[in-house]
């Protein structure tokens, strides 16, 4: 199972949530964070710091929820299972569903 980024993350990236995650399995897109689905082991610590409440535990998802689950796969669709994202760094794309959304109007950071 896993924990699961959405829609409150998208252009707001506070990344809290990355220096609680004890095996760096949250990525960095170019608008949005991703839990690599295969990778979490539901520790549970990024939930709780998230300033926007944007992760879920995937059992928690709701409908409303639910592209987000897929979208958070989509975006290992090419890297795969790297195995830790802060050699990584920020990547120069996002899940699909993620590009399709309107710019917050939020200062980039
Ligand atoms: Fe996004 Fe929240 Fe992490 S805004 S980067 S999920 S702390
Ligand atoms: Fe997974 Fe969050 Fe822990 S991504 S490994 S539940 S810090």
């Amino acid at each position: 199972m896993t924990y699961v980024i959405g829609e409150p993350c998208v252009d707001i990236r506070d990344k809290a949530c990355v220096d609680e995650c004890p095996v760096d399995c949250i990525y960095e897109g170019q608008r949005m964070l991703y839990i690599h689905p295969d990778e979490c082991v539901d520790c549970a610590a990024c939930e709780p710091v998230c300033p926007v409440e944007a992760i879920v535990y995937i059992d928690d998802a709701t409908d409303e929820w639910q592209p987000y689950v897929a979208a958070n796969a989509d975006f290992f669709a090419d890297l795969g299972s790297p195995g830790g994202a802060r050699g990584l760094g920020r990547q120069s794309f996002d899940a699909p569903l993620v590009s399709q959304q309107p710019r917050k109007d939020v200062a980039e950071h």
